[in-house]
Order: structure tokens, then sequence, then C-alpha cells
């Protein structure tokens, strides 16, 4: 679904490097005299943008306005402009960066400014004592942009940038939850965990009405899947393309192939295959409980829970360190979760007919705050909106070993042996399918299903 903006943002770049001199005439046509000073008539606003911060990617609305309830203004344009930064190979050249995209949110009141860049300005010189337009804030790395705005009371009279006529935001560093914090690559610990991952899904008509599924049997999660796994190993992750065994989990909420996938590579990267019952109707909100060991070597985790129906929207985390900073194992965390999106249909809602993205894109964010009426997320920021569902990662127990010792390369080490029977003792709906494979790796360690 996000082919069409990158080929646009891309098309801006090479605009941007032809045209290095932001600074254009924005006097109104017509005009002779020079800007008058600011006298805070008229007022240049990002709603909803909080501390000067904006969300990378998200949609604002930037409105202009008069603010003594009397004057009015007949031409306007706003502009945004991006920060700049050195040119790594050639230190005397700057480098502008993307300012994210400006845009009518009405082509009666506005257009895209054919004198500018990043502009856009009025479309009729009528008395008006507002306006609002859209501003899309560019992707992550982009520091900060300037808005700015020319506004004419009439062909003498008219004001430019300046305090209430500018607004300068820089991206907000907070992330969801569902972002992974910074990998501890060296992880110093040396006792082996036992952890408890549970999925509890929130998604329903009341916490998530808009274009919610008509049916209320109809919408349902997949199993939750994941690993522990080391550092190089990737189940899934924003800016790559998803395997298809992800695709066919996103996609259809079928986790076989993407099951498969994972137990190919235990004792190659992973080291325990993370299963849960996913639940449908009457059970949405009943929580799903897996088991799972790491170590030294296999201290992140990765997950993923498809709901359905959807294009391609999947709820997870990827690579979380477990191992923290002090080498010591996380005792506890919640985690909020939001949809991704896997990169491999276009429908834009729950319930839009298959699409499929060729070629497929990247996994990204399910785009939030659309400005597409037909989407869930329509003007609805990522931090206005519910979690579609929770993860709550629990340390259960350690197991104490030395860092010294040589790594057993046979059989489990005994002390296991009973934890994986106690583990099979917990787990209840759904009986362990796998034979059991040779290996000092469990294959399968969790206890998936219900406990009430
Ligand atoms: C899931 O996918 C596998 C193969 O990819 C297929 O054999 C199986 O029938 C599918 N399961 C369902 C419930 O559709």
């Amino acid at each position: 679904m996000f082919s069409f903006r990158y080929l646009f943002i891309l098309t801006f770049y090479y605009l941007v490097n032809n045209a290095i001199s932001f600074r254009c005439d924005r006097r109104p046509y017509g005009s002779n005299t020079q800007a008058s000073e600011p006298d805070g008539r008229f007022k240049l606003e990002v709603l909803g943008a909080e501390n000067n911060a904006y969300i990378p990617e998200q949609l604002y609305v930037v409105q202009l306005r008069e603010t003594d309830d009397e004057s009015s203004f007949t031409s306007f344009m706003i502009s945004a402009e991006g920060d700049v930064k050195q040119d790594p190979r050639n230190p005397r050249r700057m480098i502008p960066l993307y300012p994210g995209e400006l845009r009518p949110q009405n082509s009666a009141t506005a257009k895209f400014s054919d004198r500018c860049l990043y502009s856009v300005e009025h479309a009729m010189s009528s008395h008006k004592t507002s306006v609002e337009v859209y501003w899309q804030a560019p992707s992550s790395g982009n520091g900060c942009v300037t808005l700015r705005a020319m506004v004419a009371v009439n062909n003498e009279v008219w004001f430019e940038d300046g305090g209430p006529l500018t607004q300068k935001l820089c991206e907000d560093m907070r992330q969801p939850d569902d972002v992974a914090p910074q990998l501890n690559y060296k992880c110093g610990v040396c006792d082996e965990a036992k952890y408890e991952l549970t999925f509890t899904g929130i998604w329903s008509r009341n916490t998530h009405p808009y274009l919610y599924p008509e049916n209320d049997w109809v919408p349902k999660y997949s199993d939750l899947v994941g690993a522990s796994h080391n550092a190089d190993y990737i189940l899934w992750m924003p800016g790559t393309l998803a395997s298809d065994g992800f695709k066919d989990l996103a996609e259809h909420a079928n986790s076989s192939s993407l099951e498969a996938e994972i137990r190919e590579k235990i004792g190659d990267g992973v080291r325990t295959l993370i299963k849960g019952k996913g639940h449908g109707y009457r059970k949405m909100n009943i929580p799903t409980y897996s088991f799972f060991r790491a170590d030294k070597e296999n201290h992140l985790f990765s997950a993923a829970v498809a709901f359905h129906p959807s294009p391609d929207w999947f709820l997870g985390v990827t690579r979380f360190d477990l191992c923290s900073e002090d080498n010591t194992w996380l005792v506890e965390r919640e985690l909020n979760l939001y949809p991704w999106d896997a990169g491999t249909d276009s429908g834009i809602s729950y319930e839009s007919p298959n699409i499929q993205t060729f070629p497929q894109d990247a996994v990204a964010r399910v785009e939030m705050s659309s400005y597409d009426r037909n989407s869930p997320f329509y003007e609805v920021d990522i931090k206005d909106m519910h979690p579609f569902g929770k993860f709550h990662i629990k340390l259960i127990r350690t197991y104490h070993r030395d860092c010294e010792e040589e790594e057993p390369t046979e059989e489990p080490p005994a002390t296991e042996a009973p934890e994986t029977s106690e583990e099979s003792a917990e787990a209840s709906e759904e009986t362990n399918p796998e034979p059991a494979a040779p290996s000092r790796y469990q294959t399968q360690l969790d206890s998936a299903g219900d406990r009430r």
C-alpha cells in the first residue's frame, strides 16, 4: 500500500536535489509592497502536534486562522522547510532534508503552489477567516521541519513568517511499546531463563468501532507464533520483506508454514518455537499462554499474531531483548500492540477484497491517520488509538549455568528434564503435535491453550 507514496517521495527527493535553495517569492500576486511586521492577527497551527514534536509519517491538519474574530484574509501560502545537513562527501555542501508533504484538504480552498516547492496556496482569493491543509510528516531521521505561512489581507497588507505564522516541529522520539529497544549485543548473562509470554486480544467493536466487521463471529486472531533467538535471526522486521510463511500468517491467519520455517532454524539461530492458540468468536479477549527458553546466545524474542479479517495486518514485537544492560534477565513487561502491515496485500480496510501487492512491499506500520475514509485508521493518531492487543512477558525462573562451562553438545542437561514435563502438564487444549527432535534444543516448550 506504500509503493505509490514512496514513488512520490522519491520524485520529491530528485526535485530537492535540483532546487537546493528553498526561498522563493511568496508575495501575493500583483503586490508591490513589502511584508508588514506580523501583529498576531493570524496564527498558524499544526493541530494535535504536542510539544512541538511530530510523529514520523503521521498526517496532520495545519490550520491558518484569524485570532481576533474580525480579521479575514484573501490569499495565503503555507510552506514546509526541512533541516539541512552536511553532505558527507562534500562538507562544504549542505543537503536539505525532506520536510514531508503539504497538500490541499479541499480543492476549493487550496491548491499546490506553482511558485514554491513544498507549498500550498489559496485556490480562490475570496475573504476567509481560516483554512486547513494537510501535512504528512516525513519519515524518521529527517530532523526538524519548519512550517511557515504567508497571509494577505489584501495586495497591500500582508504578513510572512515570524512568531505566530511559523511553527517548528522536531521528530518525536518516543516510540510505541511494540518497537523493540536497543539490542544488548554483548549479553553477559550466564543463567538460562524460562519466560511466559501471554497474548491478550483487545480488538473489539467497543474499542475499535469504526469499520469493525459487521458479523461478530467473523473476527479472530491467528495462533501466536514466534521464537526466542540470537541476534542474527529475523522473524520479521520493519523495512524488510515478509517471508512466505509470514505472508501466510498475516494474510490468512494460517501459521503452519511460518512454524515450519522457524522449526527449521532451531539450533541455528532459534532456541524455542513459541506457539499459542488463537481465539475467535466469544473468546477474543481470552489470553493465550506460551512458554519459552532464553539463554546467553538466544536472548531475543520475536512473535506475531495476525488478526482476521484484515488485508495482511498483524500484531507483534520483533527482536525484543530480554537481556538487560546490566546483564540480568528482564523480569516483567507489558507491551501494547498496534497493527503492522506485512506489505503483501494492498487492501485498505478489515474486509477489503484481496489485492496482492506486487512487487511485495516491506513490512511497515499500518498507515495511521490515513486520509482515506475507507480505512479504519482514518484520521486516527496512533497515540489516541486503543491498542489491538497486548503481550505480557514474565520471567518464570532461571537455571544456573556457569559462564566458563563448555556448552553441552549432546543431551540436554538433566536439570532441564523436569521443566519439560512440567510444561507439558500445563498444556491444556492443544497437545504437542511436534515429534521431539533429537536435539539439545527443545523443539516446542509452549503450553498453548487456555488457562482461566
Ligand atoms: C494452512 O496452510 C497449509 C499449507 O501452507 C495448508 O496445508 C493448510 O491446509 C492450511 N490450513 C488452513 C486451516 O487453511
